[in-house]
């Protein structure tokens, strides 16, 4: 078995905490105390579990704070077991090893007016940002938050409502609002993000159509349905290290052949959202398909998860 190297740093749970609405909050320090690798606003963290699962959440600490990783988790009693072992196993003092963080917000700080868009534990990512617009004296921000009864994670949302960046929206009270009277006319000098449930980003991406996409954040946590790729066409994967190669048929999926070839490649979402699978290309075309990597980390890597290739032959850096 070959496996993709991963590099893990070492950290200790610190303090576990209720936020409400079947979620937890874990705090993660150096065993040492030493700073931990840096982050954006809403970066995202690998837990690589000890029971050999990989879960990805999003940091909702100011990246300021070098010292902690805080992230929430909601216990989901139907997903695939990650939340599960988090909230009933996972004690104080306990380690778990964590990727470097990866992704999050690069807040376009030149534009006047932020407005975020949250559905319940999809606040996550915003808290981190507000945390340091904050910091930065960057007070032109309004966090919707929507949210079906009291909202989770009271807390740390208190003294955004004080200050009166946070418009609560419950819609057990006034039904779902709005986003397009949220959000706005499509303005130069803004910025919108969004993160929640896929029905909630669908109907912000909707929305969001008039925006320039480079003022429009979408975080997700579900990574949608992967459709059938009518141009997806048969390829040769080639390992440049080893030499080895094998077949892909059309629709077959990269993160298969690699498996099929005895590489062990870290995955969480399985959807081209998390970028757990990120692996370097060395030659051919890539069809990427993912929502995650950038324009220019996609000419050089690509997630196996979900793409494909335009070439006959695709090389990886494996
Ligand atoms: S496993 Fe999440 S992007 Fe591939």
């Amino acid at each position: 078995m070959t496996a993709v190297r991963i590099i893990t740093v070492k950290t200790v749970v610190d303090r576990i905490e209720d936020g409400g609405a079947g979620i937890k909050l874990f705090t993660l320090v150096d065993p040492d105390r030493w700073e931990l690798p840096p982050f954006k606003p809403g970066a995202h963290i690998d837990l690589h579990l000890a029971n050999g699962m990989i879960r990805t959440y999003s940091l909702c600490n100011d990246p300021a704070d070098k010292t902690r990783y805080v992230f929430a988790v909601k216990r989901e009693a139907d997903g695939r077991g990650g939340s599960i072992h988090l909230h009933d196993d996972v004690r104080p003092g306990d380690v778990i090893g964590v990727s470097l963080p990866r992704g999050g917000m690069q807040l376009p700080l030149h534009l006047s007016r932020l407005t975020f868009v949250a559905g319940g534990i999809g606040v996550t990512p915003f808290l981190s940002a507000a945390a340091q617009l904050r910091r930065l004296g960057r007070d032109t921000f309004t966090l919707h938050m929507i949210t079906r009864g009291p909202p989770p994670l009271a807390d740390l949302l208190a003294p955004l409502i004080e200050s009166g960046h946070v418009v609560i929206h419950d819609t057990a009270v006034a039904g779902r609002p709005d986003i397009a009277a949220l959000i706005g006319p499509a303005a130069t000098d803004g910025g919108i993000g969004c993160c929640g449930p896929e029905s909630m980003i669908g109907d912000f991406e909707q929305t969001a159509q008039d925006w320039s996409a480079e003022h429009v954040h979408v975080e997700r946590f579900v990574a949608p349905p992967l459709p059938v790729d009518p141009q997806a066409r048969p390829y040769t994967l080639v390992l440049a290290r080893s030499g080895r190669d094998i077949a892909v048929g059309p629709g077959e999926s990269m993160l298969q052949a690699l498996t099929a070839l005895d590489v062990d490649v870290p995955t969480s979402c399985c959807g081209g959202i998390c970028g757990a699978c990120k692996v370097g290309w060395l030659e051919g075309e890539p069809v990427h398909r993912d929502r995650a990597l950038s324009p220019a980390e996609r000419t050089r890597s690509l997630l196996v998860c979900v793409a494909g290739s335009a070439s006959d032959r695709l090389v990886l850096d494996l």
